[in-house]
């Protein structure tokens, strides 16, 4: 299913048919959790490549040496401990689609390395003679400004004019109003048939909620509140206070001061409690004066993994 009744939205997915049929290179911006990768998931899905493999690689999670012998692939004693020739992801996604994650996290020296293999499609392995073609299609995306990064002498500029020619912008939630409620009720389908709950949507206030908050999470934030409120939900409508307390408003009261909500409050206090025994339960239980089985049931509930109790309403602490 796709959601988009938000015009910003509409555009993008517009954009996303317009470019899936080429092989051309395309690079997908947008904020943390606002959907590159699925974005890129959609190319993939318009593309004549869909029963192809769709591989992602995450350049920020690995040091280079490893990321490179993972994209381009090696040959045996290409270095110490490699005792077998790998493919290579590059390699692995032929007939398919490549995303690039988060590409700005990639050394100068991949950068170079990559910049070849876009220019001339071929793929040469750690240690080959041979170059062998490239036939994965190939999205990047970041989330940070790449001009600023070029400016800054991070990103290499010739790559970034390679990689720039189609680009792709997932706008923020926040600027795809139209599209909250939707994508909400849709999560909420989905993680109520996960968790087996017969929940079944939002009350009006609940829905106000969601469409006053500014998102800056985006999709990914909308996702886990919304999982969160399935999961401490106790009838068939998510009501305000099974939200996360980072999505609730706080309730201003005309002539005095804000305050954080008590839930908030005390989820802050046992992450302080627990930091000063470094994670120690027991020792941080005793320090509160309260018992072991308190601190795991506070510390599930924060996470969102607790079943709903009546009692979770009058405080839950915290949205994890
Ligand atoms: N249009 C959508 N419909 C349904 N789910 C979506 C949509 N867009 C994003 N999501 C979900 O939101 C979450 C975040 O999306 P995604 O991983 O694509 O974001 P991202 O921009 O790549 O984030 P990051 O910058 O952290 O890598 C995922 O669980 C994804 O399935
Ligand atoms: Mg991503």
């Amino acid at each position: 299913v796709v959601i988009a009744e938000s015009p910003a939205f509409q555009r993008a997915l517009a954009m996303v048919e317009r470019v899936a049929p080429s092989d051309a290179t395309i690079l997908v911006t947008g904020e943390s959790g606002a959907g590159k990768e699925w974005i890129a998931r959609q190319i993939h899905l318009a593309s004549e490549r869909r029963d192809r493999p769709f591989v992602t690689v995450h350049c920020s999670a690995m040091p280079s040496t490893l990321l490179e012998s993972e994209l381009f692939g090696h040959v045996v004693g290409a270095f110490s401990g490699a005792d077998r020739d790998r493919a290579g992801l590059l390699r692995q996604a032929a007939g398919g689609t490549l995303v690039l994650d988060a590409i700005a996290d990639l050394s100068l020296g991949t950068q170079a390395k990559l910049l070849r293999v876009l220019q001339e499609r071929r793929v040469r392995p750690l240690g080959a003679d041979e170059e062998l073609p490239l036939e994965a299609r190939v999205i990047a995306t970041t989330n940070r400004d790449l001009e600023a990064e070029v400016d800054a002498q991070r990103f290499r500029e010739d790559l970034y004019h390679r990689i720039h020619v189609i680009a792709i912008e997932v706008p923020p939630l926040r600027a795809r109003g139209d599209d909250i409620l939707p994508l909400a009720q849709l999560l909420l389908r989905r993680a109520a048939w996960r968790s087996r709950k017969p929940v079944r949507g939002l009350t009006e206030d609940a829905a106000r909620i969601l469409l006053e908050h500014s998102w800056p999470g985006n999709v990914r934030e909308l996702e886990n509140s919304i999982v969160h409120a399935v999961a401490v939900c106790t009838g068939e409508l998510i009501v305000p206070q099974d939200l996360p307390p980072r999505v609730r408003p706080t309730q201003a009261i005309a002539g005095l001061p804000e305050l954080a909500p008590l839930a908030e409050m005390r989820a802050r206090y046992l992450r302080q409690a627990l930091a000063l025994c470094h994670g120690n339960k027991s020792m941080a239980a005793r320090l509160l004066d309260i018992d072991r089985r308190t601190i795991s049931n506070l510390l599930a509930a924060r996470t969102g993994s607790c079943v709903a109790s009546r009692a979770g309403h009058a405080g839950h602490p915290g949205g994890g």
